[in-house]
C-alpha cells in the first residue's frame, strides 16, 4: 500500500525548518505541510497552558489537512504534548526522545551539554530520557538559553551579538571536557559556529537526523510510506509575515512554494 498523504510538520517559527530539511533527506518522495507559528513565537518562555493551547491549534489545522502523521519539530511543543494523543489517531513523532537516544548512544565520555528553551529544562523530559541510563561516568549541563530563539528568527546568527549572547551563557562551560552539545531546541543548529567557538571538540547534534529515522520506522511499521518516485512537495504555512519568513530561510535550499499565511 502507498499512503499519499502528506505529513504534518511543526515548530513555533522557523527552527522546525532545520528539522525538516533533515528528514526531506531521510524521507525524500513524501510530500510535507509545515507551520511555523511565528505569530506565537517563542513558546519557551510561556506556561505550560498557554503552550498546550498553541499547540493544540497547530495540531488541529494540521489533521484538518488531513495529513498521516505529524512532526513536532520543536522541544517545547513535544514537551506539552502528551494531550494529542485525545484528538487523533494518526502518529505523532516528538523530537525529544530520538534526540536524547542518539546523543546518548554517540558521547563517548558521557559528558554531555544540552542546550534548551526554559520550558523545556523545565520540563525535565531531557533529564528523565538521558539520566534513566543510569551513567557511571560524565556530567551532564542542562542549560536554559530561550535568549537564542530570538536571535535566530531575526537572522542575526553570525554577529558578534550572537556570539557574545552564546559565550555569556555557555563561555564557562569550556574546559568541562564536553564531546556532545545536544541542540535540545529546533532553532539552536543555526548558532551552530557560536557554539562551536565555545565548545571547539563537542560534536553537535540535532534534532533532524534522529526524528527523521524514527518517522521513517514508524511509517514503515504502519504501512503509511509514500511510493511515489518523484521528489516530495514542501508547503510552509506561518500565522506571522510570510515575506518576512521567507526572508529568513533563505538557508533552506529544498524546493519549496512561497510561504502562506494562515490565521489559526
Ligand atoms: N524551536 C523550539 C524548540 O525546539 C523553541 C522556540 C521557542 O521558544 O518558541 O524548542
Amino acid at each position: 500500500m502507498s499512503d499519499k498523504r502528506a505529513i504534518g510538520v511543526f515548530d513555533s517559527g522557523i527552527g522546525g525548518i532545520t528539522t525538516l530539511d533533515k528528514i526531506y533527506d531521510i524521507l525524500p518522495n513524501e510530500d510535507y505541510i509545515y507551520v511555523g507559528d511565528t505569530l506565537n513565537c517563542p513558546y519557551g518562555t510561556r506556561p505550560k497552558e498557554e503552550i498546550e493551547a498553541l499547540v493544540t491549534n497547530v495540531a488541529n489545522f494540521l489533521i484538518k489537512r488531513d495529513v498521516k502523521a505529524i512532526v513536532i519539530a520543536c522541544n517545547t511543543a513535544t514537551a506539552n504534548s502528551s494531550h494529542l494523543k485525545k484528538l487523533t489517531n494518526i502518529p505523532i513523532i516528538g523530537v525529544i526522545n530520538p534526540t536524547a537516544d542518539y546523543a546518548y548512544k554517540l558521547s563517548k565520555n558521557k559528558n554531555i551539554l544540552i542546550l534548551a528553551t526554559n520550558a523545556t529544562i523545565a520540563s525535565n523530559k531531557y533529564q528523565n530520557r538521558i539520566e534513566k541510563r543510569l551513567f557511571k561516568k560524565g556530567k551532564r549541563y542542562y542549560v536554559k538559553a530561550s535568549e537564542f530563539v530570538p536571535i535566530c528568527e531575526e537572522g542575526l546568527m553570525g554577529t558578534d551579538y550572537a556570539l557574545e549572547k552564546v559565550t555569556e551563557k555557555i563561555g564557562d562551560l569550556k574546559d568541562k571536557n564536553i564531546d556532545l552539545v545536544v541542540c535540545g531546541c529546533t532553532h539552536f543548529g543555526l548558532l551552530e559556529k557560536e557554539i562551536k567557538a565555545n565548545i571547539p571538540n563537542a560534536t553537535l547534534v540535532e534534532c533532524g537526523i534522529p526524528t527523521g529515522e524514527e518517522l521513517k520506522k514508524v511509517l514503515k511499521k504502519k504501512d503509511l510510506l509514500n511510493d511515489k518516485k518523484e521528489k516530495g512537495k514542501i508547503t510552509i504555512y506561518t500565522t506571522g509575515d510570510p515575506e518576512y519568513v521567507d526572508s529568513q530561510i533563505k538557508w533552506f535550499t529544498k524546493e519549496h512554494e512561497e510561504t502562506k499565511k494562515i490565521h489559526l
